[in-house]
């Protein structure tokens, strides 16, 4: 499935914006049925609401879609644009003028609305069509929303069909498309290539531990981007309790994340350099799992001591990292599903993350604002870094206590990075519950925010 808009045709059938204050005004043009239909429906022209009303020949005549006020619409982002994309099989075009950031976002909305994770069904639902609107641009939007689809995929794809090897190949998928490179470090070699920690995680699994490294672009300034590819996370031998793992399937989120976005900027023909690096493997059980206890000696040297195998994370993540920051780059962004702390902190639906940089932190939290993918800067906050390196090695993987969880885990991956310009997403990738434009299931984080902070320039 792709979200796609349709080309224009004098059937497509009008759907037009209103909110409570132009509603009235709206009707009285309307046919006597159809105003008796529409005010019968209790339609209000609230965020979301949407009104199919009919013709004498029982025909779909026009849409009213609900625009709310601004309150309204800022608790349901993308709401009208995803009412419209759940109308009966049918070809639409939007009528009416919308203000450019609410054209903006009923477009995206309705690609966004069109999402189903049909993998699996045997009979794919058909789905309404709408014109692409004038005013944005179209191609960019179904760009955006080919990203954010790839990323929902991949998430939602269970472990048994999205292990090391199903990621692998989807990362290969991704690169032939776009014209991409890609070099992948593999099981034992991944000894010999000094990538030891992703060794040590994910040794314990039947498919193979990698890391899978993909390059694009051959000028302009350089992105890399490191994306969590932890496809089950059993927790190891501290093994995860039956409620807490169930989800775990969602632990590749932050390299589903990095891809969907790596989507955007490949198919948008950003003018940069672009380098993907995902550790992927599977946090198993079995005689040769890595044990509470043990210590791991990192690529850069450091020393980690094991305190809890559920905290694995940062350990395939590090040694990505410390990889990444051998060469100079611009921007260096890693996404993860690291800690359960993040979540508790601020939920599902807002996103942590972390850096040094200030300026940076305000362009990637007002971009976030502008394209309604919520973002939320936390501290790297000094005095914790003690909590991070209480034992017998240099690093402590899981300070006992769990205080300031995010934090202390978004401390450990600094100490793994340079001098490079750097953020960390602390991503929950999941939505819970229906909301518009995001069925329940997998979910990107931030990868909209970047590429808007991208387009407005973040790398010049
Ligand atoms: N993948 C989990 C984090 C997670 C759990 C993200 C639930 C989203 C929802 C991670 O590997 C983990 O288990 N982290 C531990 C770290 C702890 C042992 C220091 C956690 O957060 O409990
Ligand atoms: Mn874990
Ligand atoms: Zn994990």
């Amino acid at each position: 499935m792709r979200p796609r808009f349709s080309l224009d045709d004098p059937a497509a059938i009008a759907v037009t914006p209103l909110d409570p204050d132009t509603l009235d005004a709206h009707l009285e043009g309307l046919p006597d049925a159809a105003r008796t239909w529409i005010s019968g429906s209790g339609y209000s022209g609230d965020v979301g609401e949407i009104c199919p009303y009919p013709d004498a020949a029982g025909q779909i005549a026009g849409v009213l879609a609900g625009r709310g006020d601004a309150a309204a619409r800022a608790r349901k982002r993308f709401a009208m644009g995803a009412a419209i994309a759940g109308l009966p099989e049918g070809l639409y075009r939007l009528a009416g003028d919308l203000p450019d950031d609410e054209l903006h976002e009923a477009a995206l909305g309705f690609l966004l609305g069109l999402y189903r994770f049909d993998r699996y069904k045997s009979r794919p639902a058909a789905q309404a069509a709408l014109v692409g609107p004038e005013g944005v641009d179209t191609t960019l939007l179904e760009h955006i929303a080919a990203g954010e689809f790839l990323t929902r995929d991949l998430i939602n794809t269970p472990a048994s069909d999205m292990g090391p090897d199903a990621l692998e190949a989807a990362m290969r998928d991704l690169a032939a498309t776009f014209g991409g490179r890609i070099e992948v470090t593999r099981g034992d070699d991944l000894i010999a290539g000094n990538l030891p920690m992703i060794h040590a995680v994910g040794r314990a699994a039947a498919s193979a531990p990698r890391l899978i490294d993909m390059r694009w672009g051959e000028a302009g300034p350089e992105l890399v981007l490191v994306g969590k590819g932890v496809c089950f996370d059993t927790g190891g031998l501290n093994l995860k309790p039956g409620a807490s793992m169930g989800l775990m399937k969602k632990d590749m989120g932050g390299a589903a994340t990095v891809l969907g976005l790596a989507r955007m900027i490949m198919g948008a023909g950003l003018d940069l350099r672009l380098r993907v690096l995902v550790p992927a493997v599977e946090n198993a059980v079995s005689g040769d799992a890595m044990r509470p206890g043990d210590i791991l000696t990192a690529r850069n040297g450091l020393t980690v001591e094991i305190n809890n195998t559920d905290a694995e994370g940062r350990l395939v993540l590090a040694d990505a990292l410390a990889l990444a920051s051998e060469e100079p780059s611009d921007l260096l962004i890693c996404m993860a599903t690291l800690t359960g702390a993040a979540r508790v902190a601020l939920g599902p639906d807002l996103a942590p993350f972390y850096t040094d940089d200030d300026a940076l932190a305000g362009a990637l939290a007002d971009a976030g604002g502008a394209v309604a993918d919520p973002l939320w800067r936390m501290p790297l906050h000094a005095p914790y870094e003690a909590e991070i390196e209480p034992g017998i090695a240099d690093l402590d993987n899981a300070p006992s206590g769990g205080f300031a969880g995010s934090i202390t885990a978004a401390l450990f991956l600094r100490r793994f990075v340079g001098e490079t310009r750097f953020a960390h997403f602390d991503i929950y990738g999941w939505q819970p519950k229906d909301a518009p434009g995001r069925p329940k299931g997998g979910a990107g984080q931030g990868a909209r925010a970047i590429f808007a902070a991208l387009q407005e320039g973040i790398l010049a």
